[in-house]
């Protein structure tokens, strides 16, 4: 039976990651979710599951740079597979201020990898997924794609440190032979997602009729996934990925920004008409899209070659852009008490009262 530590389980894909596998997977093993909760981590995204899986789920707030703790928890729970998300995430935060991304990106996933290398000494019949993005390779021009053998090209503070962890990673397989695999995916969407990140983002300031801030000319190019896809193909590279492995995974999606958020008001004014929402003061949702200052360096375009993975290992994306589109407005409406408590720091308090510190 598999014991898995999450990093970063409290946060977005982590979270939806914890979800899958329990929910969707047949797996009967445990997990050990392990998080610092920094503004990004949100235990009330896995409330219900926290109360439905007692025992086999288990909640550990902390931080990975701690070598000693994670140790700890690697000998304590007796893990045999270490499925890394924690990360600070955010391309515009780490232009503001780095030194966090060099810490948890960094230094965080060596302090993992030395706890690793340590308890599992010399086993093989263990895995290190790194979950790591396609923003590493740089970004690209008109045509093309990211294969796993692109050369890295990391423009951001964020993708340094993260084409750094992989590097790190890689030499820890390569070195001690610690079985590691890594995948580089492109920009996700759907439930939980904070409300930084575009997508999320867009929806809620255009619920409230606030302004839809687009980068630059919009023309940037991303490869959207939906979530759970992305779930799909970490919990396939954990069970039958090859040791030593990188795998691109991608939506076979790209979009560009201003048709992203376009899309959004499409999909808002299905749910929710316009004319029938007070806070629009008779404008269309379209109306509120602001062009604003660009990000410093912005990445022109991403998209992945995934033939890898879906050939060695039969994965591809299911969801199409509109439909995850849809079923993402359609949560974040279902959810006012979360959007509400991440807003306005409220899930803090919860967080107080349900664990200690
Ligand atoms: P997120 O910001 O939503 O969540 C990050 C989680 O990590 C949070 O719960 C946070 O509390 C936790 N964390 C941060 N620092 C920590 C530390 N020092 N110790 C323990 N926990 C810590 O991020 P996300 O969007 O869910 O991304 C998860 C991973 O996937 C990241 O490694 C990211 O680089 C990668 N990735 C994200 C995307 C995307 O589109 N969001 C795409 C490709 C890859
Ligand atoms: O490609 C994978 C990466 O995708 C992940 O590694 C990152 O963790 C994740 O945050 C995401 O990075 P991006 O920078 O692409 O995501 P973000 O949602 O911040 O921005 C998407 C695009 O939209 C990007 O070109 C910047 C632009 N943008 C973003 C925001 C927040 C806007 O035009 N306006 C905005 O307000």
């Amino acid at each position: 039976m598999k014991t898995i530590l999450v990093t970063g389980g409290a946060g977005f894909i982590g979270s939806n990651f914890i979800r899958y596998v329990l929910e969707r997977t047949g797996f009967n093993g445990k997990i050990v979710n392990l998080d610092k909760l920094t503004y990004a981590g949100n235990p009330e995204n896995l409330a219900d599951i926290q109360k439905k899986y007692k025992g086999r789920y288990v909640f550990v707030k902390g931080d990975i740079c701690g070598y000693d703790t994670v140790l700890g928890l690697l000998k304590k729970h007796g893990i045999t597979t270490v499925a890394h998300f924690a990360a600070e995430s955010h391309v515009d935060r780490s232009i503001f201020g780095p030194k966090d991304f060099i810490e948890t990106n960094i230094h965080g996933t060596f302090s993992l990898l030395e706890a690793a290398r340590t308890f599992w000494a010399g086993r093989r019949d263990v895995r290190f997924h790194h979950v790591s993005t396609d923003e590493v390779y740089g970004s690209l021009g008109k045509t093309g794609k990211f294969k796993e053998t692109t050369p890295y090209d990391p423009r951001s503070p964020y993708s340094a440190s993260k084409a750094s962890s992989d590097h790190l990673v890689r030499a820890y397989g390569h070195t001690y032979g610690l079985p590691v695999t890594i995948s580089n995916c492109s920009n996700n969407y759907g439930p939980y997602h904070f409300p930084e990140k575009l997508i999320p983002l867009a929806i809620l300031n255009a619920l409230e009729g606030r302004p839809l801030p687009v980068y630059g000319d919009g023309l940037q190019v991303r490869d959207w996934l939906y979530v759970e896809d992305h779930c799909a193909a970490i919990w396939r590279i954990i069970n039958k990925g090859r040791a030593g492995e990188t795998y691109n995974v991608g939506g076979a999606c790209e979009m560009k920004n201003i048709d992203v958020v376009k899309g959004i008001c499409r999909a808002l004014e299905r749910a929710v008409p316009a004319r029938r929402n007070k806070a629009l003061n008779g404008k269309a949702y379209a109306d509120l899209i602001t062009y604003v200052k660009d990000r410093a360096g912005h990445d022109r375009r991403y998209a992945i070659d995934f033939s890898k993975i879906k050939k060695e290992l039969g994965w591809q994306p299911y969801v199409r852009f509109g439909a995850g589109l849809g079923k993402t407005v359609d949560w974040y409406l279902a959810n006012p008490e979360w959007v509400k408590n991440v807003k306005t720091g409220e899930y803090r308090k919860w967080l107080t009262k349900n664990y200690t510190r």
